[in-house]
């Protein structure tokens, strides 16, 4: 019997593993930089968390959820998070977070699950990299949670994005702009896909969202959410701008972003990437001022984003921009007969107790077959001993950069190697 992943389940295996490590890497860097701690949070939570904090009517809730019932009596629904700001909201009310730091900046990366329809850059399983910036309800933060994403794309060469903005203002506004949308989709109706028209009853606001150009021609010259919003959204979103602008930090207006999640108030955004297909949000994101509330918390205002990887990693494959990371070892061991092999067993142990990575031959190869091998694994120096250098106590050294062969001593073995890889690292 043999086994395939699930659809839309990904490996994730050496050769590409080592791209995403170092996509981890400039993450935790630009973290460091903004100040940014770690959260990680359980890979399940209860079903209710995400129907209160996400939403009833979104996809997201209503289609996308694995959840299931556990073994208790009686049994209780859990799910398998399809995004992580409801269970980082949780963690924020249950640890009392917020009475004991005024502003909370975290980050986490990890998987999320998402019944959705396979395709490139939609999976079932993705992985995401999100920030949370907790206590502030000022635009500063806005700012501050865009540029992080901005400074990011910036690190690892994406340079080929458009970044959408948008305000859609408090949950009142919202209520008021949403009847003044419904009146003027009904006078559409007719020419809009049968997915608007079922999305009008539950989330009016999601019909702007569909890519179809039906609905885009239909909804040209809908109402914007723009002309609802009251004084304090209007000039939220003003500030919000002109610290954009300050910064240099270019946007487009674009009032068709209304974001797939309840949870959103004030500024939304995403970075949508130019040359990926259908699935082109590299980083969503807005304001949640009431998500904190709403899962059991004090009134908290709060703004953050998240960004799939893979995603990421695909819009850099396109872009031709993927680092290449090739293997590096420091001191390849080659033993050329069965003792000098048993003495290149332990003469490993020390190079890496001593900070080196090396490795030797398992497969009891030919000095030939074992090169090739010292080659393939990028190996800096190579260390060669047969029956002549056992007895003399001493081993050759070939240095793989520079060239050039030398003869040490196995007593100062080990130092000469930390010496030389230093020099030529
Ligand atoms: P989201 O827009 O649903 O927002 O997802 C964030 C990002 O995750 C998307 O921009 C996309 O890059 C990636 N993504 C979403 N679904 C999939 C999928 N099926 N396959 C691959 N990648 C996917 C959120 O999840 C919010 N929690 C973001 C947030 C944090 N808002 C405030 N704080």
């Amino acid at each position: 019997m043999q086994y395939q992943s699930l659809k839309g389940f990904n490996d994730i295996l050496p050769g590409d593993s080592e791209i995403w490590l170092w996509l981890e890497g400039e993450i935790r860097v630009v973290m460091r930089l903004y100040g940014f701690a770690e959260v990680r949070l359980p890979i399940v939570e209860s079903t209710d968390l995400f129907r209160r904090g996400i939403g009833e009517g979104t996809d997201v809730v209503g289609k996308e959820m694995y959840s299931f019932e556990d073994k208790g009596v009686p049994p209780e629904s859990l799910t398998l998070r399809p995004e992580l700001t409801a269970s980082a909201a949780r963690a924020f009310v249950e640890h009392g977070v917020g009475q004991v730091s005024t502003l909370t900046r975290w980050y986490y990366i990890g998987p999320a699950f998402r019944y959705e329809q396979p395709q490139a850059g939609r999976y079932r399983q993705f992985y995401t990299f999100g920030i949370e910036l907790i206590g502030s309800g000022f635009p500063e933060s806005d700012v501050e949670a865009i540029a992080i994403g901005a400074d990011l794309l910036k690190r690892i060469g994406l340079e080929r994005y458009r970044l959408r903005l948008n305000s859609i203002g408090t949950s009142e506004e919202r209520a008021e702009y949403r009847t003044a949308l419904l009146e003027f989709l009904e006078t559409r109706r007719d020419q809009l896909s049968e997915d608007s028209v079922r999305r009008m009853g539950a989330n009016p606001l999601r019909v702007l969202d569909s890519k179809k150009r039906e609905d885009i021609a239909a909804t040209a010259d809908a109402p914007s959410i723009l002309d609802f919003l009251g004084d304090e959204s209007r000039e939220h979103f003003a500030t919000v701008r002109a610290l954009l602008d300050a910064n240099g930090i270019e946007y487009t207006i674009d009032t068709r972003l209304v974001r797939g999640l309840d949870y959103y108030s004030r500024t939304a955004f995403e970075f949508q990437g130019l040359d990926l297909g259908a699935q082109d949000a590299l980083i969503g994101g807005g304001r949640y001022d009431g998500l904190i509330e709403q899962v059991g918390g004090k009134p908290t205002p709060a703004i953050g984003f998240g960004m799939g990887l893979e995603r990421i990693i695909l819009a850099l494959k396109t872009a031709g921009r993927l680092p290449q990371i090739a293997p590096e070892t420091d001191v390849y061991v080659i033993g050329l007969d069965d003792a000098s092999r048993r003495w290149a067993t332990s003469i490993v142990h020390q190079i890496r107790a001593a900070g080196l990575s090396a490795e030797h031959d398992l497969l009891r190869r030919s000095m030939k077959a074992q090169m090739r091998e010292a080659n393939r694994r990028g190996a800096k120096l190579v260390v060669i001993a047969g029956e002549n250098e056992l007895a003399a106590q001493e081993a050759q050294v070939k240095n793989m950069q520079g060239g050039g062969q030398e003869t040490v001593a196995f007593g100062g073995l080990v130092d000469d190697l930390v010496e030389m890889s230093k020099v030529r690292g």
